[in-house]
């Protein structure tokens, strides 16, 4: 499986650490962004410098996490070229892939526990984007005015 990228504020620490150690266990390398301790760090600075190291790589995916996820996944999709997907249960995880070519699955350190989380990083990074009709409403996630 390909590289991944990750990364959380404070909030979303704990559970990075875990999903670092499934990602081993899956053997799907990763690039940790940071933070690198407990420390108070600034959800928008995390996503920032998620898709500076993710966006080059054209299919790449990306895993971020603060306290509720919400303010991750506020910062990332005001990033041109993220796709940030915020999820708490498995469809939709499967669904941003599938339908959405969601390219960074953001979760709640704070909201869902590690065993759903894994479950659902899992779910994320073995579904596929389908195409199709789908593409045409991505494209217009970028460019609004296609008709
Ligand atoms: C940090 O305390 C918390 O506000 C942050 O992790 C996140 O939940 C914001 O949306």
């Amino acid at each position: 499986m390909q590289h991944v990228f990750i990364g959380s504020d404070h909030g979303g620490f704990a559970l990075k650490q875990e999903l670092i150690e499934e990602l081993r266990g899956m053997g799907v390398s990763h690039t940790d962004v940071g933070v690198h301790r407990e420390e108070s760090a600034d959800y928008p600075d995390i996503a920032r410098d998620l898709a500076r190291v993710l966006l080059p790589f054209e299919g790449a995916l990306g895993i971020l996490l603060c306290g509720t996820g919400i303010g991750i996944s506020i910062a990332a999709n005001k990033i041109a070229g993220v796709r940030a997907a915020l999820c708490s249960d498995e469809y939709s995880a499967a669904m941003a892939r599938r339908h959405n070519n969601a390219n960074v699955l953001c979760l709640g350190g704070r909201v869902i526990g590690p065993e759903l989380a894994k479950s659902i990083l899992h779910t994320f990074l073995t579904n596929t984007f389908e195409g199709g009709r789908h593409q045409r409403r991505v494209d217009k996630l970028e460019h609004p005015s296609l008709p």
